[in-house]
């Protein structure tokens, strides 16, 4: 039977949400995303594995892992997303849908966001809807992996 797990992957300083500009990134907290995450995820028979971390290496591990037992992937690669070749490889590598979120409208800010590798592995991105970004991601996920 296939796995009806999702990988949802934070990237670095994301775990300092709902402190962390404010202005920019708004006042949930990661923990609030991921509870939100997974009760989106169990209307749909989804469960979730959520992992953060500000480690590129990290990521890449929980990439690969997810190859093992999860049907697709929400990352939020945060400063990775632009800068990352081995993020988007690990991603490439386990071919397993992808849905990219960022909390920001990353092309409405400084030009070096407005680039990011993970966008070409990625079947959708969805940028600058704050938290619900996540629940979008999850729920085009659900579509894509319905019967
Ligand atoms: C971000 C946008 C990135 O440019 C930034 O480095 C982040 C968060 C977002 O969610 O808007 O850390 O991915």
């Amino acid at each position: 039977m296939t796995a009806r797990r999702l990988l949802l992957l934070n990237g670095p300083n994301l775990n300092l949400l709902g402190t962390r500009q404010p202005e920019v990134y708004g006042s949930t907290t990661l923990a609030q995303i991921e509870a939100r995450v997974s009760e989106v995820a169990a209307e749909h028979d989804l469960s979730v594995r959520a992992i953060q971390s500000n480690h590129e290496g990290e990521l890449v591990d929980a990439i690969q892992a997810a190859r093992e037992d999860c049907a697709a992937i929400v990352i939020n690669p945060a400063a990775y997303s632009h800068t990352s070749v081995a993020i988007a490889d690990a991603l490439r590598s386990v071919a397993l849908p992808v849905a990219e979120v960022h909390l920001s409208n990353i092309h409405a800010r400084e030009q070096f966001r407005h680039h990011s590798y993970v966008s070409a592995v990625a079947e959708m991105v969805v940028a600058g809807a704050g938290p619900l970004g996540y629940e979008m991601a999850v729920r085009y996920l659900a579509d894509r992996l319905a019967p």
